[in-house]
């Protein structure tokens, strides 16, 4: 007779079926989602009679809203210079190529034909908004001009959620001599000047002191953006540079410039040690209390603050410099607020209410980095403010489609008697109904907490858990860093692309050719 399994043996044969099956399950999820977004339904026109919804911007917070949005209650169209959502989280792992950046990029196209009524895109900037006519001046700013690049929309409600621009506190040479890190552009851009740095200090007959510029990229702001830069540009040195430019690699520097005491200010004091010590450990020079004045072609001229309060004016020369100094706010906004009184104290954007209501205005709401609800100007908040203001306007609709239906049934009892009891009835239920509508709670913020990468595998994470908080840093938040924003990516195809492209970077190392 067969002998009989030991109990080892059994577990692990059951843990390995299970293993089995969670992966063919995992496929098959996958393959559904991408044929389910390869093959939407059809789609239908909306009712032409319907109010017209105008969404500024393709980023987080108006994402979010359209991701909620039953399009059928209104006619939608969406206005934006970028004709796609970009997923930010990742964005300064595509400035090395660990990630190719098309993987975080999702086509609003896309994301409008996978709603059940038709939507409007217009790749275009919005220029000025007047809210005592209710129109969006709308300009074409793109290579291509048709004859006509220039127009204004109307709208019976407005959604402003255009984001902010790169702060520069008026600092003179930042605009003219550093990169920043916003957009996709500005990630391709950073990519082509590291190698084209670390080119030029290989050319023959370069000096040593030209070497040691060139090889020096300095990262102006110790905020989230300065720190996972600094970090994934110093795993690019010690994964790829150091191996393909043996001979200069000893030269290669990153500086990281931070005016306050310490770097991520936003975490707990134990993540702020935990950071700054492995970033020293990675060979990252941090400089706080340092204040950037001036940028040349070649140095930035900082000042520091000393223990004994004394200060010097210091020059550093760099080869790469990256400005990340947090968020201004975009002519638009200004331009508005100087239009509707009740903003004419809002400096930092658009004031809005509870339930993101611009003050001042009935129809225009503002979401995300644009608007001052009182929370950090982050893609969390943004996007839990696009989500409240997607389920705001379905009720709204269904209210008014309520009260219409409400008000027809009434006309009817006051003509005919013939159905009156059922009229009545359904009156009854649809006020019922509206009574649980109407009662919409204004926006709360629910912080799930703080993710940053810090370099060389280590990630450090603020995160809510149970009733208290949870700090913790090292391999495996980074472990939860990846699955984390491996889970929030917008689509499937963002998700195994990214996927992909980790499984590339760690088999072939990144891709150091210069487009
Ligand atoms: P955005 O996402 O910036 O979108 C603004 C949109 O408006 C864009 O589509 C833009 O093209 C469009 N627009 C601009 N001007 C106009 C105009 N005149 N007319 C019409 N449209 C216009 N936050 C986190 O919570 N977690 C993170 O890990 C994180 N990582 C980040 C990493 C980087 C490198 C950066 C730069 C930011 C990161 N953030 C993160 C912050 C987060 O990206 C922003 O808070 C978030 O993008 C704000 O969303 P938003 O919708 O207000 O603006
Ligand atoms: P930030 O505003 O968080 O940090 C900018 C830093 O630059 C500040 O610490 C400031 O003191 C410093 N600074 C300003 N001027 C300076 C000067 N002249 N010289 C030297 N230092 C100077 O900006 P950041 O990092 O761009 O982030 C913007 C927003 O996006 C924040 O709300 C942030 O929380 C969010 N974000 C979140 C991420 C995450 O959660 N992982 C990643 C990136 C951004």
């Amino acid at each position: 007779p067969k002998p009989k399994p030991g109990k080892l043996r059994k577990t692990f044969r059951w843990a390995w079926r299970l293993t089995y099956l969670s992966a063919i399950g995992l496929v098959g999820f996958t393959a559904y989602n991408i044929y389910d977004d390869r093959h939407p339904d059809e789609q239908y026109e909306p009712d032409p009679n319907k109010k017209t919804l105008v969404i500024l911007g393709t980023g987080w917070g108006s994402v979010a809203l359209l991701k909620k949005l039953d399009t059928e209650n209104y006619n939608v169209v969406v206005v934006s210079p970028r004709n796609y959502f970009l997923f930010t989280p990742l964005l300064p792992s595509c400035t090395t190529g660990t990630i190719e950046h098309r993987s975080i990029m999702e086509p609003i196209r896309a994301i409008l034909r996978g709603k059940k009524a038709a939507a409007k895109f217009y790749e275009a900037e919005a220029t000025s908004i007047d809210p005592d006519r209710k129109v969006v001046r709308i300009a074409d700013n793109s290579e291509i001009k048709g004859a006509t690049s220039e127009t204004e929309i109307h709208y019976d409600m407005l959604v402003v959620g255009v984001g902010a621009e790169n702060a520069t506190f008026g600092i003179p040479g930042v605009r003219e001599h550093s990169c920043f890190l916003k957009e996709i552009g500005d990630a391709q851009q950073i990519r082509k000047k590291i190698m084209d740095c670390v080119e030029t200090a290989a050319f023959k007959g370069q000096s040593p002191e030209e070497i040691d510029r060139l090889m020096h990229m300095v990262v102006v702001g110790g905020g989230p953006t300065g720190v996972e830069f600094a970090g994934e540009l110093q795993d690019f040195f010690e994964e790829d540079i150091k191996k393909l430019v043996p001979d200069i690699s000893p030269r290669f520097k990153v500086t990281l410039i931070e005016a306050l005491p310490n770097v991520l200010p936003m975490f707990s004091k134990t993540l702020i040690d935990y950071t700054e010590n492995t970033l020293r450990e990675e060979k990252i020079d941090i400089k706080t209390k340092t204040m950037v004045k001036r940028v040349t072609d070649k140095a930035v001229e900082a000042e520091v603050s000393r223990p004994d309060g004394t200060k010097e004016r210091v020059e550093i020369p760099y080869g790469l410099l990256v400005w990340a100094t947090g968020n201004a706010v975009r002519p638009i906004i200004k331009d508005l607020t100087t239009k509707i009184a009740a903003q004419k104290d809002s400096r930092r954007g658009l004031a809005v209410n509870e339930y993101l209501v611009v003050q001042g205005t009935r129809d225009i709401w503002a979401v995300g980095d644009c608007a001052v609800a009182g929370y950090a100007p982050t893609a969390q908040v943004a996007s839990q403010e696009g989500t409240f203001l997607g389920k705001l306007f379905n009720n709204m609709a269904k209210t008014e489609n309520h009260e219409a239906r409400i008000q027809e049934l009434s006309s009817k009892l006051n003509i005919e008697s013939g159905n009156s009891a059922e009229a009545a009835q359904e009156i009854e239920l649809l006020e019922r109904q509206l009574k649980k509508i109407r009662d919409v709670k204004p926006f709360k913020y629910s912080h799930q907490g703080s993710l940053a990468y810090i370099g060389s595998e280590k990630a450090v994470a603020d995160v809510s858990w149970w009733n208290g908080n949870l700090a913790t840093g090292g391999s495996l938040t980074y472990l939860f860093w990846r699955s984390a924003y491996l889970s929030m990516c917008f689509s499937t195809r963002n998700r195994v692309l990214v996927i992909v492209d980790w499984l590339k970077s760690k088999a072939f190392g990144r891709d150091v050719s210069r487009e």
